[in-house]
């Protein structure tokens, strides 16, 4: 009977480990590219040191990537003349610096060619941003796969326009297995970057359709905002967390409390008594609680319907399926 549970346990932990295989881990590359990390992060503080305004729409490649068919660099294929990829889709006005991971990945390629993959790159290009903009220094895990399609259709529904409610915000997050926690811990990565004003100016001009400005908006910054944002401003970029936009801390949720968020989705957190708790917790705390967190909302977002093993490829170039 005793070796019977013994082998039921051995049994048990041979099929835990075989289960685990088709997951991501920590230092997947430690053995098989040992440097890989290093080599992404080293690049990123050059990046960063001379074109610093990339920190923003490359944290949030990792959420496009990741909320439109799972993280697995799709975001990153250039469109064909029989392909419209998810690059083309309308939502792209806030990614940029696609270049980073062409650069990174040749490095990569001539230090361990044909090993890491594009999706990996995209998460441990976020981790990296948030770092060396004072946020916490997460542990990515690492083993994703690249995949072979990319649809701009497939962008619909799943990336959400920045005008959205509390309840289509929370649907996408739990349709996606995310938690409400995450959503509002994610939505925490507004602390850095700048955004374009057509993505906030119905707010400023035609908040319930009566060109009338949103009442939820404190009225000191909504002039500020206005005197930025002429009506059908298309390329003017205001700071997302004003005073504090390059510094990864607590200074969003600050703002969302006090009506200066530039977003109806940062707004809208004030509409869920989970999120709306958050906030007001976060924006009196110090950064501690919120960059635990964040890693940790990050690591659940880097697993979504990640490719292992066998799936997918490793591209050679993050821009074309091998
Ligand atoms: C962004 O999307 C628009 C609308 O689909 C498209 O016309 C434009 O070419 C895209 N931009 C890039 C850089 O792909
Ligand atoms: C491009 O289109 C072809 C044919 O429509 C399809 O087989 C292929 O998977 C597509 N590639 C991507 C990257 O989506
Ligand atoms: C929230 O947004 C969804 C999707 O746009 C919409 O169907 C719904 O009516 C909105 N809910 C409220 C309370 O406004
Ligand atoms: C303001 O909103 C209303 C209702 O959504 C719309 O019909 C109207 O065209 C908008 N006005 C402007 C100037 O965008």
């Amino acid at each position: 009977m005793l070796s019977f549970m013994s082998l039921l346990s051995f049994v048990t932990a041979v099929l835990l480990l075989s289960l685990s295989n088709a997951q991501i881990m920590f230092g997947f590359y430690k053995f098989v590219c040992p440097n890989a990390e290093y080599v992404v992060y080293n690049e990123m503080v050059d990046i960063l040191s001379v074109a610093p305004s990339l920190a923003g729409p490359l944290l949030r490649m990792h959420y496009h990537d990741c909320f439109v068919k799972g993280c697995d660099a799709s975001i990153l294929l250039n469109p064909t003349s029989n392909n419209v990829t998810e690059k083309v889709a309308a939502p792209n006005l806030s990614i940029r610096g696609y270049g980073v991971f062409d650069r990174i990945k040749e490095k990569l390629e001539e230090t361990c060619p044909g090993i890491v993959s594009c999706a990996d790159i995209v998460a441990l290009v976020a981790r990296d941003v948030v770092a060396l903009t004072h946020g916490p220094f997460y542990p990515v895990e690492t083993g994703r796969r690249d995949g072979t399609r990319s649809d701009a259709q497939d962008v619909i529904g799943n990336l959400l326009p920045s005008t959205s409610n509390i309840t289509a915000l929370k649907n996408v997050f739990l349709q996606k297995g995310l938690s409400i926690k995450d959503l509002v811990v994610l939505s925490g990565a507004h602390t850095i970057g700048t955004s374009h004003c057509s993505s906030f100016s119905s707010r400023l001009y035609n908040a319930t359709g009566q060109s009338d400005t949103d009442l939820t908006l404190d009225k000191t910054y909504a002039q500020k905002l206005k005197s930025k944002c002429k009506p059908n401003d298309q390329n003017t970029l205001v700071e997302m967390d004003p005073g504090s936009f390059k510094t990864f801390d607590v200074g969003y949720f600050k703002q969302v409390l006090k009506g200066r968020s530039l977003f109806l989705s940062d707004e809208a957190l004030l509409h869920d008594r989970e999120t709306r708790t958050y906030v007001e917790r976060q924006a009196m705390a110090s950064p501690a609680e919120f960059f635990k967190d964040f890693g940790i909302s990050m690591l659940n977002m880097g697993r979504l319907e990640v490719l292992t093993n066998e799936q997918g490829e490793i591209r050679k170039n993050c821009g074309f399926v091998n």
